[in-house]
Parts: C-alpha cells; structure tokens; sequence
C-alpha cells in the first residue's frame, strides 16, 4: 500500500445569505487512514455532504471552499485531482451523479477510461464489480439509462463504479440510504471486506450508529459545521462528551427501546 493517509485540514466552505458570508463548514480536520473506516456523523444539515464535496471540488452552486487543503501522505493535493484516481466516491443522491442521457455502460467506461483501465475486458471487469454490489444482471443493466433505474438500482451502480476506480480511499456519503435491509447489509459486507482486503481507506457518512458501530474505527462528530467531538468508536459510546453526540446515541439507544448503562 503505497498511499496511507488522506488528510483534510482546516476546511471551510461558505455561502452568502441576505449579503452575508454564512461558514457551512467551518475550520474542519479529518484525517482517513487506509484499512480503516472513519464514520462522519451529525444532525441533518450539520456539513456532512459539503465536507465531502469540498474535499473533491464538486460543491454545489452558491457555495465555496473559503479554505483548507487535502493532502496525502503529507503531499498536498488539488482536491479535483483525487476525484476518482484516489478517492471513489458515493454521493448521497444517486440521481444526481448519473447523466441523464447516458447509459450505465456508458458510465462504466468513462470511470475505467479515466483511470486508463479502458483495455479489452473492460466490460467484464465493469460487469464483476456491478456483482459485487448487488446487481445481478450487468449485461441488462448496461443499456439502461438513469430514468429507467430505480433509487436503490442508481445507489449500487455508483457503488459498483466506486469499486471499478480501485482508488485506496472511499467517500460514501449516506451510501446505503435508498436501499432494503437486506441489501444494505450486503453492501455493509463488502465495505468491510473491501477495508480488509483492498485495504481501503473509508469517510463514511451516515446517521445511523448501528452502523457506526458495526464498521467504524473512528468517529468524528459535526454540528454546525465545526468537529465537536472525535474519538475511537468504543470511547465514544462509552463516554460521550458532546451533547449532539449524546444526542445521537440516545435516539439510537431508545430506536431500540435500550437505555444507557450508566
Ligand atoms: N447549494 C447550497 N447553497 C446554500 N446552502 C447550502 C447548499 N447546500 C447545502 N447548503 C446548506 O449547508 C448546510 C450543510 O448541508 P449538508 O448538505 O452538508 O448537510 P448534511 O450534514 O449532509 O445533512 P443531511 O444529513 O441532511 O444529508 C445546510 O444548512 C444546508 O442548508
Ligand atoms: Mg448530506
């Protein structure tokens, strides 16, 4: 494993709101270390998505990376670099990834082709990671287009072209959202065995702690923008600090009619 660690320091994006400049994210430093999964985790609205897509220069519109610097393995990088090299990504609205008037084999060989993987055989190996996330026809689903998949189709597509980029270092931001139980947990599996095997390096944002608890190392938690508490995952449930973090883990706690130890 030539690259270890992904570092985002001091990142801050901004809006403007009736003239003024708003921080969405504010000051924020994460660190990904390769094999290693560190969940992102905070209230609706808090910079989760903006995190990531500043990371990787795909902010939405009215918004802007004010300031901040990627950097692997200490090396700083430009964050539209990354995108797909090294770092995969799976965004939270998977409609808004796909081009409308494109083709899912379309889509497979544009990542292949950007990472110079367009050989003979590119369709096979397009077809084996659309397997490994979960969609069992891949020569069907080549000739779809985005309208003609549903939420949960587009959802392991992206995760099936995440996996074709074999970059060391994934985004999924909420990547298991649109999906029925058993497929998330299927999807869970193989962000697992990938952290094992391929050794990936994983930001995962979610909202849901079981998962957290299940393929996270690390936590880090965000409110408004700013980092409030980051810790190793059995610290955190065990000696929340933080508020919001309290927060999070009581609403987890009584999903399940549980209530704390202590
Ligand atoms: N294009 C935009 N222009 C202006 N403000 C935006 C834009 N996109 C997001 N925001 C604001 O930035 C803040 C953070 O948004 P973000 O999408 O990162 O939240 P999140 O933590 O991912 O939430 P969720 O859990 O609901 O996905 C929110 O207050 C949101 O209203
Ligand atoms: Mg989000």
């Amino acid at each position: 494993m030539s690259q270890r660690t992904l570092q985002i320091k001091a990142l801050t994006v901004e809006t403007q709101r009736q003239g003024q400049r708003v921080k969405l994210v504010d000051n924020l430093s994460l660190s990904v270390e390769r094999g290693k999964v560190l969940a992102l985790v905070g209230p609706s609205g808090s910079g989760k998505s903006l995190t990531c897509a500043a990371s990787l220069d795909v902010l939405p519109p009215g918004t802007w990376r004010k300031a901040g610097v990627i950097s692997i393995d200490g090396e700083v990088r430009s964050p539209s670099s990354l995108r797909g090299r090294e770092v995969a990504v799976i965004l939270q609205n998977p409609r808004s990834a796909f081009n409308p008037v494109r083709t899912m084999c379309s889509h497979a060989y544009e990542t292949l082709h950007a990472i110079g993987a367009d050989l003979p055989g590119w369709q096979e190996r397009a077809a084996m990671a659309m397997i490994a996330a979960g969609l069992s026809e891949p020569q069907r689903i080549f000739d779809l287009y985005p309208f003609e998949m549903s939420g949960g189709m587009l959802q392991r597509m992206m995760i099936a072209l995440a996996l074709m980029s074999e970059a060391p270092f994934l985004f999924a931001d909420e990547p298991t959202t649109d999906l029925d139980l058993i497929v998330q947990r299927d999807i869970l599996d193989l962000l697992e065995r990938l952290k094992q095997e391929r050794g990936l390096g994983i930001l995962l944002v979610t909202h849901d702690m079981g998962v957290v608890a299940r393929l996270a190392e690390q936590v880090a938690v965000i409110d408004s923008g700013r980092i409030v508490e980051a810790a190793a995952v059995s610290d955190l449930f065990l000696r929340p600090v933080h508020p919001t973090t309290r927060q999070l883990i009581d609403a987890h706690l009584s999903l399940y009619g549980m209530e704390w130890a202590a």
